[in-house]
């Protein structure tokens, strides 16, 4: 397993280009399902996540192509059953149910597992598809979905964690080639879910409401192939911006979406970074003393649960008091005990992380658990002292592109060893 060797203390300076966004890219894949027709993707970023999606789909009868950022799917005949020894590797393999739903009217796929950021239901996906005629069954760790024939029908998707995203995208999915209208109310209101209603509406859908709690589907008999360019990557974009604050420097995003990054400038303006807004860029200067902030994890346009690692990692070295409340995954506090291993001072009190802002983090060797938190763990240790070795570093590679040369190229001095 590839670890990666973090040098602390090296200034960031420069430009960095965000990659397509991995939570579009895999439900828009998916979408391609729908018709017998070629779509062409494009700004599909490099990730292990994407691979094994198009293994997926390669293995359910589409035909890929893949070149560079370009993906070019013909899903002419279709299996409707996902092989578990791929699905298990991606908890968001769960979003082909809606297209095979939607276009088999049949689908089995294995019951995605848990992961460290918690349990990861999908209730609130089989509540959707019901709604929409189709019967499910759980059997030998699948779930499998019959429907006679699919009609529209309102379905409120909020669940007791709010809104869900990869559930507002399958029953999206599904609802696109039913007979009649569907509502969704209190439906995920993420800029990847617009992505992927504007996807479905290039391929004839009727979609309308995208990016508000109130989706609207007019069922169409058939779909058609389309072309369409995967939105920037937010969280990625966010990532580096922490990493710009982190390392007081002049950092430079391009190729990013300033207004699905709202909150997260709010909270970093908040502590008294200055943030200058482009058209398709972002750039961030460090801060002598930045303040402490308080924060909760909210369903969008509120704090994204995906940046609250890396704010916890700015945080521990922001001095006073910061607080993170996470109301979205309560238990995705991971990274916590191995920033606690450099030196931060977090308590947890349920799911909420009382912060004490260190004036200097020591590099350590530390385990990456899952995506954000191996990112956190990268962050912070571009400014601790000495050296931070991340281990199981495949965990970064599912949703990062290539983040050590990206830091690299701002001025870091980071070593990926080859295990
Ligand atoms: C998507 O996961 C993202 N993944 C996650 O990003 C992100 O953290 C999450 O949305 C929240 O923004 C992709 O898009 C591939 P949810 P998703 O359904 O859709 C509960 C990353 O780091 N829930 O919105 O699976 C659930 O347990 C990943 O890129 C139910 O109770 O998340 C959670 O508490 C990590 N029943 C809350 O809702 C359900 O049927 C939100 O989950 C479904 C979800």
């Amino acid at each position: 397993m590839d670890k990666i060797l973090v040098h602390g203390g090296h200034p960031l300076n420069g430009t960095v280009r965000v990659s397509g966004s991995k939570n579009s890219a895999l439900p828009i894949l998916a979408a391609a399902l729908l018709t017998r027709q070629p779509c062409v993707i494009s700004n599909v970023p490099d990730l292990s996540d994407i691979n094994y999606m198009l293994q997926i789909l390669s293995h359910l009868g589409a035909h890929v192509e893949r070149a560079s950022g370009v993906v070019r799917i013909e899903a002419e005949k279709l299996k409707t059953e996902a092989p578990y020894e791929i699905v298990r590797k991606m908890r968001a393999s769960v979003c082909v149910l809606g297209p095979l739903l939607g276009r088999e009217r049949e689908a089995t796929v294995s019951l995605p597992g848990g992961c460290v950021i918690g349990d990861r239901p999908i209730d609130l996906h089989l509540k959707g598809f019901e709604a929409l005629g189709a019967v499910s069954r759980i059997e030998h760790g699948n779930v499998k979905l019959f429907a006679k024939e699919l009609r529209g029908a309102t379905v409120n998707l909020r669940g007791k964690q709010g809104p869900t995203v990869l559930g507002t995208d399958n029953v999206m999915m599904a609802a696109v080639l039913a007979e009649g209208t569907t509502v969704i109310e209190s439906a995920a209101a993420e800029p990847e879910v617009v992505d992927l209603a504007n996807f479905l509406n290039k391929m004839g859908a009727k979609i309308e409401g995208a990016g508000t709690r109130r989706i609207v589907i007019e069922g169409v008999p058939e779909l058609h192939g389309a072309e369409h360019e995967v939105i920037p990557d937010r969280i990625e974009a966010g990532t580096y911006l922490v990493a710009g604050a982190i390392m007081g420097g002049d950092v430079m995003l391009r190729r990013v979406d300033p207004t699905h990054l709202g909150a997260l400038i709010d909270a970093l303006r908040q502590s008294g970074y200055a943030i200058e807004v482009g058209t398709g860029t972002l750039r961030i200067k460090g801060h002598p003393s930045p303040t402490p902030v308080q924060l909760t994890t909210e369903p969008y346009p509120g704090f994204p649960t995906d940046m609250q690692a890396q704010m916890c990692a700015l945080l521990s070295q922001t001095s006073g008091i910061s607080v993170i409340s996470e109301t979205i995954f309560p238990q995705r506090f991971m990274h916590v005990s191995e920033l606690k291993r450099m030196g931060a001072d977090i308590s947890l009190d349920g799911h909420t992380a009382i912060i004490k802002g260190v004036e200097k983090m020591s590099g350590a060797p530390v385990m990456a658990s899952d995506l954000r938190a191996s990112a956190a763990l990268v962050l912070a240790g571009l400014r601790a002292d000495g050296v931070t070795e991340v281990n199981r570093v495949y965990h970064i590679d599912r949703g990062y592109e290539s983040i050590d040369e990206k830091l690299n190229q701002l001025g870091a001095r980071i070593e990926r060893m080859k295990a």
